[in-house]
């Protein structure tokens, strides 16, 4: 069987540039996302390239979910040579004194704590005689804080650290571990930005001429630039690197 990777988020957006760049290099994929028609047409597409790829509906925020999936994975694949933690929300977009805990702690789940019960719950299957690549995506929002933003911002600087912490922990165990921040791509992300409130989000303009000015790239352009780091061809374990730099 040919190498695999798990791609978390891959429904749309980034992470199916990021699946189908895989499988188009000759990578199995198995693509996890929630239950949508968007995740079966993905199904349909892997399986015309790679016949080892498969869909998985998991939603992140739900740890029977996350167990579920596991469950799955492990019974299927021996080994795993990379993750690529692209799954994100940006919802709640809101201040962060009237945001509820629930929608709050929602997004923590999906965009953090989902990232540490997957990787830990797939120990058995990452490192070991074989190496794997775990790649987090990042954000500029992990530097800094954006008004409306906090929940995200908060889970992407924690997952910059959480990366490194990984590439502490995995370098003995044949784990390596860097983070990407994608630059501004158009994809769904972007458009629910755009929808947002600008009284709890005062930076929408900026984000609306962004757009029409035709400032966001493609994201098969950028999957196509991470390729090499979620392969583990390039980047050196602990990096936390930003695509515009590369
Ligand atoms: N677009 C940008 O400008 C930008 C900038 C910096 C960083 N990023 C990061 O890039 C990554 C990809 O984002 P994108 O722009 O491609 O966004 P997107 O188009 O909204 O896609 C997000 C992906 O995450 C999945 N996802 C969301 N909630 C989930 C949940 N509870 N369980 C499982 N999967 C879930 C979505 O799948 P379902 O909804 O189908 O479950 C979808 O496949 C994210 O980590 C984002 O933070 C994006």
């Amino acid at each position: 069987m040919s190498d695999t990777f798990l791609v978390t988020g891959a429904s749309k957006g980034l992470g199916r540039s990021i699946a189908m760049s895989l499988a188009n290099s000759g990578k199995s994929v198995i693509a996890l996302a929630r239950n949508s028609s968007e995740l079966d047409t993905l199904n349909e597409s892997l399986k015309q390239i790679s016949s080892n790829s498969q869909i998985i509906a998991c939603d992140l925020a739900s740890k029977e979910d996350i167990s579920k999936a596991v469950g799955k994975i492990i019974g299927e694949f021996k080994h795993l040579s990379g993750i690529v933690h692209n799954a994100g929300t940006i919802s709640p977009i809101e201040n962060m004194l009237d945001v509820s805990r629930d929608n709050w702690e929602r997004a923590v789940n999906v965009n953090l704590i989902g990232v540490q019960d997957l990787t830990r719950s797939l120990d058995s299957i990452i490192g070991g005689e074989s190496h794997t690549r775990v790649v987090t995506i990042s954000s500029g929002a992990a530097k800094r804080p954006l008004h409306g933003w906090s929940s995200y911002c908060v889970s992407k600087a924690g997952l910059d650290m959480w990366t490194r912490c990984l590439a502490e922990e995995g370098e003995s165990e044949n784990i390596s571990a860097l983070a990407i921040a994608p630059g501004i791509v158009d994809t769904g992300m972007q458009k629910e930005i755009r929808q947002a409130d600008e009284s709890s989000f005062p930076l929408l303009q900026n984000f609306i001429e962004y757009h029409k000015n035709g400032e966001l790239t493609n994201p098969d352009d950028v999957a196509q630039k991470l390729l090499p780091y979620v392969t583990g061809d390039l980047g050196q374990n602990g990096d936390i690197l930003d695509v515009r730099n590369l």
